[in-house]
């Protein structure tokens, strides 16, 4: 599909629609709606990276909940497979969770039984859905979840369409120590036109056909920091549906980017580079860009502003990897502030009033960040554009750090732009020029110290 026609698709249901009736739902089955905080607002990671991060003190038994049913929506950023957006269509920085709680009350029967309900409520088709639950390994030690194959065999779904998986996919962790149990994931089959066409292709295989949508928790564990499982005083369900993927099921599209949610942006993106093309590279750069402002404009929803460290410094990542983007796309004027109206505009309810008050701003903030950017971008895709690689095949980690130090080119966005090129970096070489450096630095300090004292 060319993506410069895709507002014209008609979006059978909206995605606020389905995040209504997601909500609704499990209000009506006594749930407790709690608002999705802050993206910025925990100490443990530097966003919000699922629904149920805020929750970990009630998960934990530390502190009792508001209810033991609970139901909200969360933004969340992460940017652990950042580089694989744009090259899969299924995959986002940021995107926003449905979830549903059971803080030691309901159990896995419940879980999917509410599951099922919904899902034909909502109008997915059960019969290109396949699940996935932890078979148990010698890596966690943890045995299989037989009880929830037991219950999706109750609740009628076919034994040929569940496939047990290791801990790698269906033991959910935060990625680190905490609180974390098996998991028994959904999936959509969108068919041979998508996939890989491996005979042992399957949920877990890494081609877009089985598309992920929904994914149930049972946390029962605290992961140790010695790597040890200890069991929780209470046995909770912790779930996730990402509103991207359950749109893009919903709507059928091809990818994620094809949605509602991105729809304006796309088309705005189309009227200002309107000789953009349509070759993989341009078609990638299209869904980098949409991502990377949705994500800069949460962040920036949450307080934040581009800086070079923290919570800033991942602002900026995403704003000066959109606007080298948008040089694919024949974009060199600041243009990625353009696309936070039509984000904002198409998923209103999905902000509040003063999320949408304070929008402008952000996109001020964003064309600010991208005009400092512009010379250093300019003559660093100059330069790059010389750079080869050395007899080893690689590029010399000496060069991007001095691409880096002399003239502000980050070292991340140039090896973006090398791989393009089938080009690696010699890493171990950048970071010891980065050593050498700053060794050369204490030199110069300690004797400009000396002359002076
Ligand atoms: N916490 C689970 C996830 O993020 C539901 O997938």
């Amino acid at each position: 599909m060319n993506n410069h026609t895709e507002d014209h698709r008609q979006h059978s249901v909206s995605s606020p629609e389905i995040a209504r009736r997601y909500l609704a739902f499990f209000r009506a089955r006594d749930h407790l709606q709690i608002a999705g905080t802050p993206l910025a607002g925990t100490e443990s990671t530097l966003f919000v990276i699922a629904g149920m991060q805020p929750l970990l003190p009630w998960l934990r038994g530390e502190a009792p909940p508001p209810a033991p049913r609970l139901t909200t929506l969360q933004r969340c950023l992460r940017m652990d497979d950042a580089d694989a957006v744009g090259v899969n269509g299924l995959k986002l920085s940021g995107f926003n969770m449905l979830g549903n709680w059971s803080i030691g009350d309901y159990g896995r029967r419940e879980a999917i039984d509410f599951a099922r309900e919904l899902l034909s409520e909502i109008g997915v088709d059960r019969s290109a859905m396949w699940v996935t639950v932890f078979g148990g390994d010698s890596v966690s030690h943890l045995p299989p979840d037989d009880e929830t194959i037991q219950q999706w065999r109750r609740a009628g779904h076919p034994e040929q369409r569940i496939v047990r998986l290791g801990s790698d996919d269906n033991l959910w962790t935060m990625n680190s120590p905490g609180p974390c149990g098996p998991c028994t994931e959904m999936f959509i089959d969108r068919g041979e036109a998508f996939g890989c066409g491996q005979s042992t292709c399957r949920p877990g295989c890494s081609c877009e056909r089985f598309l992920e949508f929904w994914n149930l928790v049972f946390i029962e564990y605290e992961w140790q920091r010695d790597g040890s499982f200890t069991p929780l005083p209470l046995r909770s369900v912790d779930t996730g549906m990402g509103l991207e993927r359950i749109a893009a099921v919903l709507q059928e599209t091809p990818t994620l980017f094809e949605t509602d949610l991105y729809a304006g942006a796309q088309q705005r993106l189309a009227e200002l580079a309107p000789g953009g093309g349509d070759s993989p590279q341009q078609q990638r750069a299209r869904r980098v860009i949409v991502d990377a402002v949705r994500s800069a404009l949460y962040i920036g929803l949450a307080g934040v502003v581009p800086r070079s460290d923290g919570r800033g410094s991942v602002m900026r990542r995403l704003i000066r990897r959109a606007a080298r983007q948008g040089r694919i796309l024949g974009l060199d004027q600041p243009f990625l502030g353009e696309l936070v109206a039509p984000l904002v505009e198409r998923a209103e309810d999905l902000f509040s009033p003063d999320e949408q008050r304070l929008a402008p701003q952000v996109a001020g903030l964003l064309t600010h960040e991208e005009r400092r950017f512009a010379r250093v971008l300019t003559t660093g895709l100059r330069l790059l554009d010389r750079v080869q690689p050395e007899s080893g095949g690689l590029v010399s980690g000496e060069q991007l750090f001095l691409l880096h130090a002399e003239r502000g080119f980050p070292a991340d966005l140039a090896a973006e732009v090398l791989a393009e090129r089938g080009i690696a970096v010699d890493w171990p070489g950048y970071l010891a020029a980065m050593e050498r450096h700053h060794a050369i630095s204490r030199v110069s300090v300690r004797h400009a110290t000396d002359v002076t004292e």
